[in-house]
């Protein structure tokens, strides 16, 4: 099957989705077909809202424009009711949805709920230890000074703010972060921490450790391909030659330690054996890493082809392996994702992110469409 036919495939599967889910949001399912459907209650919702623009734009089918706009109205009516935003996955929830909207059609009113999301999210700064906390509230015990890999993802809505308002400080927060995460969270060997702890007090750096992958010092898969993909974005946006060689040294890795078949186990440090769960998700966010990757490598440097091969094979192995095809029972793309192997929650089936990266995979390769993490005031390439 070709991208073309893949991407046609995935519209029919969101088509009878929008019926299927009315206003409610998938999020992942447990072997039934079916996604548990959740009301903005999650960090999930904006991948549901993204596959809707992603879907509209390609198709410019008015049925899924308007299920997209609904899905926005949505997310404003989230920070009105300031409900589940205690987190730093505020990002993903916004870049994919109000931001998308106004990429696509400069709709003030969406700009505006981007823009107040931005603020939302720059609250999670913490000035002694200088980072954005993941989780939990400031002073919190445990979660208080820990940042995780994940959100290198959450920073695109900052430097889109700055760019909006031309208030630096969403930038400079977001490059600090950025550069501590790259500096604590990527190992000398090019593997990665899913999450590190710093003290909240001094800042001193304390200790690497994980929350869904395999034990504290393993690399988690689809921690590493946020890192792929959001140290590309940081380069996108800061231009800094460390950002694009941490994205590198982590995209070769990942690569470096696929299986036979170019898809990832879920974690990399996880026993091999008949059984062990992949986490397909982490293989789609690496195609669009790399293909983001891709652009800002010179036209002759000899890893284009090199990560480009890479994308194909996990792109064709998706396709024939794990791909649902449009069949009218499944509700997901992507079969083989995992949520949480350890916390036992959905190890292995359909996760909603899973989906967003493969069909922002096929379209980055079919059509140069590249999502919603960035302005498309640049030319691709
Ligand atoms: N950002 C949460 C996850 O990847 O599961």
């Amino acid at each position: 099957m070709n991208w073309t036919n893949a991407i046609e495939q995935t519209i029919r599967t969101t088509t009878a989705n929008i019926s299927r889910f009315k206003d409610k949001f998938p999020h992942v399912s447990s072997g039934d077909g079916k996604y548990r459907l959740v009301d903005q209650t999650d960090w999930t919702e904006g991948f549901w809202a993204g596959i809707l623009w992603l879907s509209y734009e390609y198709s410019q089918d008015p049925v899924i424009r308007d299920a997209a706009v609904q899905s926005v109205a949505s997310f404003s009516k989230r920070l009105e009711r300031e409900s589940h935003l205690e987190h730093h996955d505020i990002g993903f929830l916004y870049s994919l949805s109000a931001k998308a909207q106004w990429i696509l059609e400069q709709d003030e009113s969406a700009r505006e709920t981007a823009l107040r999301a931005a603020d939302i999210l720059m609250k999670r700064w913490r000035s002694g230890p200088q980072l954005i906390q993941a989780w939990g509230p400031e002073g919190d015990p445990h979660n208080g000074g820990r940042i995780i890999i994940d959100c290198l993802m959450n920073l695109p809505l900052l430097y889109w703010a700055a760019e909006q308002t031309g208030d630096p400080t969403y930038a400079d927060t977001a490059r600090i972060h950025a550069e501590k995460s790259r500096r604590f969270l990527v190992r000398g060997d090019d593997s990665s921490y899913h999450t590190f702890y710093f003290d909240q007090e001094t800042g001193d750096s304390l200790r690497g450790g994980t929350h869904q992958g395999f034990r504290d010092g393993s690399t988690w898969t689809r921690g590493q391909a946020w890192g792929i993909y959001g140290f590309a974005l940081a380069y996108r946006y800061f231009r800094e030659p460390q950002f694009l060689e941490t994205s590198k040294r982590l995209a070769r890795y990942f690569i470096d330690h696929l299986p036979d078949d170019h898809v990832a186990y879920w974690d990399f440090d996880a026993p091999q054996a008949e059984g062990t769960p992949r986490d397909s998700s982490a293989s789609a966010i690496t195609a669009c890493g790399l293909l983001e990757l891709i652009e800002h490598l010179p036209a002759g440097d000899p890893e284009r082809e090199f990560f480009l091969a890479a994308v194909h094979r996990s792109m064709n192995s998706l396709i024939e392996n794990y791909f649902t095809a449009g069949d009218e029972a499944e509700e997901g793309f992507l079969r083989h994702g995992s949520y949480s192997v350890r916390g036992g929650v959905s190890p292995d089936d359909f996760v909603i992110w899973g989906d967003y990266f493969f069909l922002e995979a096929l379209l980055r390769l079919e059509s140069r469409i590249p999502g919603y993490w960035y302005e498309r005031h640049e030319n691709m390439g």
